[in-house]
């Protein structure tokens, strides 16, 4: 494992104003998205649509790494191979190298993501593909019963598994411990569950020996349940976040890149706007690590037409260019009337 390496990219991967294009989304969860635009799910679609984000004008500016899913890292957009092409733009590609959540054996309502098992050889041949960094999603959902302590500690330890497999092969992980944000609760039920969640996975990376400057945390904020009517500020929503992560994640982590979790587009670039305008300690760099919020409106403009080609690209960056803006402390709502 050559430390310097890992810790070099998981900072080109916060550097100033840059964030992760999440476009890792599984065959089937693509079918879902591309069903809402009316459109079949085929490889050409597949490939259609985020071949247009890949070769979009400047992109570059806006986004570091792209988190690729195992069809995409293989496939070609013009001829050119999806690692190379982004590795041309400087844009590091990525990995997701879970194979998703399943129920958690005794433990109603509770999920483990497994993948576990020939992990150490799939990620030779994804850095011999060309992946720098990878991800690993663990689900948490709050209900009244859940989560339990067995599952907080059944998927913190998977994740610190998967971390340190990656840095052994060379590759940064990306930790990811999602409070799923549907369902009634309130906030401070959100901060009670992602801090339990946090807490439990840097233990397990302690004690599973993880180089914290060589990985890169990906989580929720801590918002109120979508079902729940509470309504909170993006204050107030940066200001839970915050504490949470000042409690939990070391400053010898580089970085923090936020998942999206089904806010709308502006919230999601609203909220991590305001953490970096936010006072007090922030030891680690805030940015994106987004899959729908960066995505929807290309998606809706694409509509599965190549003629639409040049409105998704448009579409896209301003997305890109707005969430790089709130990296920074930078944005602010009034330039989403601006034009594209
Ligand atoms: P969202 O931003 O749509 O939550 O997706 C990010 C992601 O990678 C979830 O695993």
């Amino acid at each position: 494992m050559d430390r310097n390496q890992l810790a070099q990219t998981a900072k080109q991967l916060v550097s100033p104003g840059r964030g992760i294009l999440a476009a890792d989304e599984s065959t089937s969860t693509m079918g879902k998205r591309l069903k809402s635009i009316g459109v079949e799910n085929t490889e050409a679609a597949r490939i259609g649509f985020r071949g247009a984000m890949f070769t979009a004008q400047g992109w570059e500016k806006h986004v570091s790494g792209v988190i690729l899913y195992d069809e995409t890292l293989r496939q070609s957009v013009d001829g050119t191979p999806v690692p190379k092409l982004l590795a041309s733009h400087g844009v590091i590609p990525g990995i997701k190298v879970d194979k998703g959540s399943k129920p958690l054996a005794f433990a109603e309502g509770e999920e483990v993501t497994e993948g576990l098992d020939g992990l150490r050889e799939r990620l030779q041949e994804y850095h011999g593909l060309g992946a720098r960094f990878a991800k690993w999603r663990a689900v948490i959902n709050i209900t009244d019963k859940t989560p339990s302590r067995y599952g907080i500690e059944a998927n913190a330890h998977a994740l610190a598994r998967y971390a340190a497999l990656c840095q052994e092969a060379g590759i940064v992980p990306i930790v990811e411990p999602e409070v799923i944000m549907d369902g009634n609760h309130t906030l401070e039920r959100s901060f009670e569950v992602t801090d339990w969640i946090q807490r439990a996975v840097f233990d397990e990376l302690h004690l599973q020996r993880v180089h914290f400057p060589g990985m890169l945390l990906k989580p929720n904020m801590v918002v109120p349940g979508y079902g729940s009517g509470q309504k909170t500020s993006a204050q107030q929503v940066a200001e839970k976040t915050l504490e949470v992560l000042r409690r939990n994640v070391p400053a010898s982590v580089p970085g923090i890149v936020f998942l999206s979790g089904g806010l709308s587009d502006e919230d999601a670039t609203e909220y991590l706007d305001a953490m970096n305008k936010a006072p007090g300690p922030k030891p680690w760099a805030l940015s994106f690590s987004y899959g729908r919020a960066l995505q929807h409106a290309a998606l809706q403009t694409w509509a599965g037409k190549a003629e639409n080609k040049a409105a998704t690209q448009r579409a896209f960056l301003k997305r890109a260019r707005l969430n790089g803006l709130a990296a920074k402390g930078e944005y602010d709502r009034k330039m989403e009337s601006e034009a594209q």
